[in-house]
C-alpha cells in the first residue's frame, strides 16, 4: 500500500494525512475484493523495517490500526470477514495486541473473504522466526528426525492457513517487494500500479485483475501449444 506520503506531500498536507486516506482505501479495497469474488486479500500496513520512521510517524500508523479494528471490526464482522494479523508480535504493546487478538477472535467463524493485516511483518524475519521452530523441532527429535520439507517450511510461516497469493499489487509505481512474502510469492504474477495508494479503489483493483487475466502462468514448466494465443 505504498505512496500514502507522496498522496499527502502532493497535497501540501503531512504524511499522516496521507495514513489516514490510506485507511480509506483499505476499507475500499476489502469491499472492491469480497464483490470480485477474491478470497483471500493480505494487506501491508506495518513492516518491521517501518520502526525506523520518525517517532510521530509510528505512532500514528500503531494509531490507525488501532482505529481501523476499533472502528470497522463490527462492519468487517456483519460482512463475513474473517481477520487474521500476520507479524512478529512480540514488538507490539499491549494495547494493539488485545485489540488484535479481540479482532481475530470475534471473526473466527466468519466463512468470506480472509482478510490478512501484515502488522510488524517483514518475510525475512517470518522465516527466520519459523526456521528457528523447526530447528527446535529437528533438535527434540534427535536421531528421529526426518528431513526438512518445503511443506514444513510453509506450515510455520505466519500464513501457513493461506493460500500462496496469485497476485502482488503494489501502488505508486515503484517495483519492487520490499519483504513481502517472499516465499509465498514465489509464483505469483506482480502488478504495479501507477496510483498512489490513496486513490486505489474498485476500477484500479479491475485493473490489475484483468492485467493479471492476462497472463499466462507456467509454474517454471511450459505452455502447451493449444494455450497459446495466435
Ligand atoms: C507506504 O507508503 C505505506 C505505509 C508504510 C503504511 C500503510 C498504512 C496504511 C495504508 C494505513 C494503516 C492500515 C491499516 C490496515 C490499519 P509511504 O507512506 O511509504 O508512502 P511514500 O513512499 O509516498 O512516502
Amino acid at each position: 500500500m505504498d505512496g500514502n506520503g507522496r498522496w499527502a506531500a502532493s497535497r501540501g498536507m503531512p504524511r499522516s494525512y496521507g495514513h489516514k486516506a490510506g485507511v480509506e482505501a483499505v476499507r475500499r479495497a476489502v469491499r472492491a475484493a469480497g464483490e470480485a469474488g477474491i478470497r483471500y486479500l493480505t494487506v501491508y500496513a506495518f513492516s518491521s523495517e517501518n520502526w525506523s520512521r520518525p517517532a510521530d510517524e509510528v505512532r500514528d500508523l500503531m494509531g490507525l490500526m488501532k482505529f481501523f479494528v476499533t472502528r470497522d471490526l463490527a462492519e468487517l464482522c456483519a460482512n463475513n470477514v474473517h481477520i487474521r494479523v500476520i507479524g512478529d508480535r512480540s514488538g507490539l504493546s499491549q494495547d494493539i495486541l488485545g485489540l488484535i487478538e479481540t479482532a481475530e477472535s470475534r471473526s473466527r467463524e466468519n466463512t468470506g473473504l480472509k482478510l490478512n493485516i501484515a502488522f510488524n511483518y517483514g518475510s525475512r524475519d517470518e522465516i527466520t522466526r519459523a526456521v528457528g521452530r523447526l530447528v527446535e523441532r529437528q533438535v527434540a527429535a534427535g536421531a528421529q528426525a526426518a528431513p526438512i520439507t518445503e511443506a514444513d517450511i510453509s506450515a510455520q510461516l505466519d500464513t501457513a492457513e493461506t493460500p500462496d497469493p496469485d497476485l502482488v499489487i503494489r501502488t505508486s509505481g515503484e517495483m519492487r517487494l520490499s519483504n513481502f512474502l517472499l516465499w509465498q510469492a514465489a509464483y505469483a504474477e506482480f502488478v504495479f500500479l501507477p496510483c498512489m495508494w490513496p486513490d486505489f479503489d474498485s476500477q484500479w483493483l479491475r485493473t490489475a485483475l484483468d492485467e493479471y487475466a492476462s497472463r499466462t502462468r507456467r509454474f517454471g514448466g511450459v505452455t502447451a501449444a493449444k494455450d497459446i494465443a495466435l
